[in-house]
């Protein structure tokens, strides 16, 4: 019986040759410089030549990525504990802020009854939050003329939740084999039909000009994390419109585009892509138990191949990816205009060990089924691939650095240098240490008690009705009441 493995953890490597030695025993590639560079010397530091967005080069090399808190009003609207979030974003340094967090163009595409939604009654809240953002930008570093801020449009499709925390209320591209048992959905009727898709179209057009109306210097039209415009992009068994073939698939992107352009908004234009997908992961019932996750193993696909119900899958082996699409989805977005990709992978619903590799699993996750850093270097790798064959002026965001801890800015610094992305966005590490990149590019040096180690606290909160947020390491989550009934439920979990 296979054992689960067994991690070496990243503050166990004490020095860059630890850690290059375990990362060459894992038979993968990933740079790394022999030390932290402070100011110019640092790769980070530079700023974005290839493009101007709303007028302004991103100023440096680092981007704060969307972070969804599940704690707006229930009509979607900006809370403190939102304000402060977005503050310490403006805090980290980061000159990109990448969509801030996932907004809702509609109240019932919200992935929980507290997402924000962006619309007419939350327009003078939103205007607040992008301005408490810059506020805290310019006071900490002086000016906020490079610092380009976009905010993320989304409809959750088969994850949405709009009204109560725990039920499903999943809209859908088309019939899944394998997600429609694990996500409820069980009739043709919560399939959208073609004039649903118009209505929608109307609404991201709406949600483009608020972002416009209160200052935004981009929307990021979400194409990402199985949610809805990233599900319609593997709706090969669709009929009509938006489905089958690439172009029917991407009817959508194109069809917003161009509303938000008759409008004569002058929105820039960003799309989060998961650039590739897997089939959906369960934790190994066999090595499984009352309080403790198995690693996790593929769901069954025996019975669904060739398998045409992802976007980036190999349809003959759905646990490899298959680029050729991601290749073309990159076309589009030079022909549209969009400025800004931000490549990202998988879903944190289905197989979360892609998307956010972590040490420590959600509640709703598995053990890790490979080293994390497998997943770190996954990612960073297809952005590679991609990138040189990005039409020239996109600028490109990678994801995935957060499990790097301690070798974080080594590795960051490299990647960088080697033009293996444009652009380093920090997800998790963001919320225990937002000013990682900054820290570092100032003194060299990382404070260890701040950095992120991937317990997934953040995950395992919202996933039991909770709002998300630091709960080991930010003093603000740990004294909040929250934080002892999610140690409960961590220890049922196990
Ligand atoms: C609590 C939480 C909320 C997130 N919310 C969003 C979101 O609203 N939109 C999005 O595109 N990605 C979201 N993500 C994914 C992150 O942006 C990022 O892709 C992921 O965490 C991997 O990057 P990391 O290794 O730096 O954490 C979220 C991740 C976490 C942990």
């Amino acid at each position: 019986m296979p054992e689960p493995i067994k991690l070496v953890r990243i503050p166990s490597l004490k020095t860059v040759t630890d850690f290059r030695n375990h990362v060459t025993s894992l038979g993968i590639e990933l740079p790394s410089d022999d030390s932290i560079l402070t100011g110019n010397a640092s790769p980070l530091a530079q700023s974005v030549a290839q493009a101007e967005l709303n007028g302004k080069r991103i100023g440096n090399r680092f981007a704060i990525q969307p972070m969804e808190g599940w704690d707006g009003t229930t009509t979607g609207g900006v809370t403190d504990d939102v304000l402060r979030r977005w503050t310490r974003f403006g805090e980290s340094g980061a000159k990109l802020i990448y969509g801030g967090e996932a907004m809702a163009v509609r109240p019932d595409g919200r992935a929980n009854p507290n997402q924000l939604i962006i619309n007419q009654e939350n327009k003078a809240g939103l205007a607040r939050l992008r301005e408490t953002l810059v506020a805290a930008h310019q006071q900490k570093y002086g000016s906020a003329d490079d610092l380009v801020i976009g905010f993320q449009l989304t409809h959750s499709g088969r994850f949405c939740k709009p009204k109560d925390k725990f039920q499903m209320e999943p809209r859908v591209a088309y019939r899944h084999p394998i997600l429609d048992r694990k996500f409820k959905v069980t009739s043709d009727d919560q399939v959208w039909t073609d004039g649903e898709i118009e209505v929608l179209i109307q609404n991201y057009i709406q949600a483009a000009q608020i972002a416009w109306d209160v200052g935004a210097d981009f929307v990021d039209i979400k194409h990402c994390h199985g949610y809805l415009l990233h599900e319609f992009l593997s709706a090969y068994t669709r009929p009509g419109k938006f489905g089958g073939s690439f172009e029917n698939r991407t009817r959508i992107l194109r069809e917003i585009i161009s509303g938000i352009r008759s409008n004569r908004n002058g929105i820039e234009l960003g799309v989060r892509l998961s650039a590739f997908d897997f089939v959906p992961f369960k934790p190994d019932p066999a090595l499984s138990q009352p309080g403790k996750l198995g690693p996790g193993i593929p769901e069954d696909f025996a019975h669904c191949l060739p398998y045409r119900y992802g976007f980036g899958v190999n349809d003959q082996n759905p646990v490899e990816y298959d680029l050729t699409e991601a290749f073309q989805f990159l076309d589009l977005c030079g022909e549209l205009g969009v400025k800004i990709v931000n490549l990202t992978a998988g879903s944190p619903y289905y197989n979360p060990h892609i998307q956010r590799p972590a040490a420590y699993p959600p509640s709703d996750g598995y053990q890790p089924p490979e080293d994390p850093l497998v997943g770190v270097a996954r990612q960073i790798d297809v952005v590679r691939q991609l990138k040189p064959r990005a039409p020239k002026g996109i600028v490109i965001v990678g994801t995935a650095y957060s499990y790097l801890q301690e070798y974080l800015p080594h590795v960051a610094q490299a990647v960088v240098r080697q033009g293996w992305t444009d652009v380093v966005g920090l997800g998790r590490m963001t919320l225990s240490y937002p000013m990682i990149l900054a820290e570092a590019i100032e003194k060299g040096s990382l404070s260890a008690k701040s950095i992120c180690r991937t317990f997934s606290d953040c995950t395992t909160a919202p996933r039991n009705g909770m709002i998300s947020g630091c709960y080991p390491l930010d003093k603000y989550y740990a004294a909040k009441p929250e934080a002892q009934k999610l140690k409960e439920v961590k220890k049922a979990v196990g």
